[in-house]
């Protein structure tokens, strides 16, 4: 590779969100409440789980580039960074303790054994992440009025810097597909036709990260659209890159 590789991370800060923000900033009735804590706790898990993707992949002999793991380390310490958000925004909503949320957080375990055919390269990684994060950042960007609705404005904060950092990670991935493998511009309409195909498949969400579309806000229609929007971008800058 030629072109020298540096995944983007943005600046903000959890303690500056969350300072002076306690259990009484949170107004929401005790009913919505419950009735929010599974959408909340879904949010949270799947942050969690970026860390046994990582984990995952790291632990298979992949021989990706050096590169590829600049990405993920930057990603990964991105998603540490939601997960820590989620967990105190949790907290404070629900009253469970911190503690005592992340020893349910650490009690899980990924199966990846479905998702596996889709973590074959580095290429096919790229693209997974990539349709995931852009399918994350349409998520949190729909999300931000709940949120907001929990009480501190500062919740709603919160979501815009997660979607904001999706949105990032989106392009970081698509940076490095087109610096890396632009030779396989036209095996890109396939591959993330097969990841949009998986999940609107995917049933259950088996704590991999990636691909837990199923069970909140988004249709098939919609991960149709994602998809296509990723396969326009992608192609358009690798031809770029091509015609160089
Ligand atoms: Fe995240
Ligand atoms: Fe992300």
């Amino acid at each position: 590779m030629t072109t020298t590789y540096v995944p983007r991370q943005r600046e903000w800060s959890l303690v500056e969100l969350f300072e002076g923000i306690t259990a009484a900033d949170v107004t929401c009735s005790k009913q919505d409440l419950r009735a929010a804590e599974p959408r909340l706790w879904i949010d949270l898990a799947a942050e969690w789980d970026a860390r046994l993707l990582e984990a995952h992949i790291l632990g298979a002999d992949r021989e990706f580039s050096p590169e590829f793991y600049a990405f993920l380390k930057g990603w990964a310490a991105d998603e540490e960074r939601h997960t820590e958000g989620l967990l105190r925004l949790y907290s404070l909503v629900t009253g469970e303790p911190e503690d005592a949320v992340l020893s349910r957080l650490r009690a899980r375990a990924g199966d990846f054994s479905s998702v596996e055919p889709l973590l074959a390269g580095e290429f096919e990684v790229l693209i997974l992440l990539a349709y995931d994060e852009a399918m994350s950042t349409a998520a949190y960007r729909d999300d931000i009025p709940f949120y907001r609705s929990l009480g501190p404005a500062s919740f709603g904060r919160l979501l815009r810097e997660l979607k904001n950092d999706e949105a990032m990670h989106y392009r970081n991935a698509v940076e490095l597909l087109v610096l890396a493998h632009s030779d396989r511009v036209d095996d890109v309409p396939g591959e993330v036709e097969r990841v949009v195909q998986f999940d609107k498949a995917q049933e259950e969400y088996r704590a991999t990260f990636v691909l837990d579309h199923a069970t909140d806000q988004f249709d098939g229609a919609e991960m149709e659209r994602v998809g296509r929007s990723v396969v326009r971008a992608v192609q358009r800058r690798m031809r770029g890159q091509l015609d160089r």
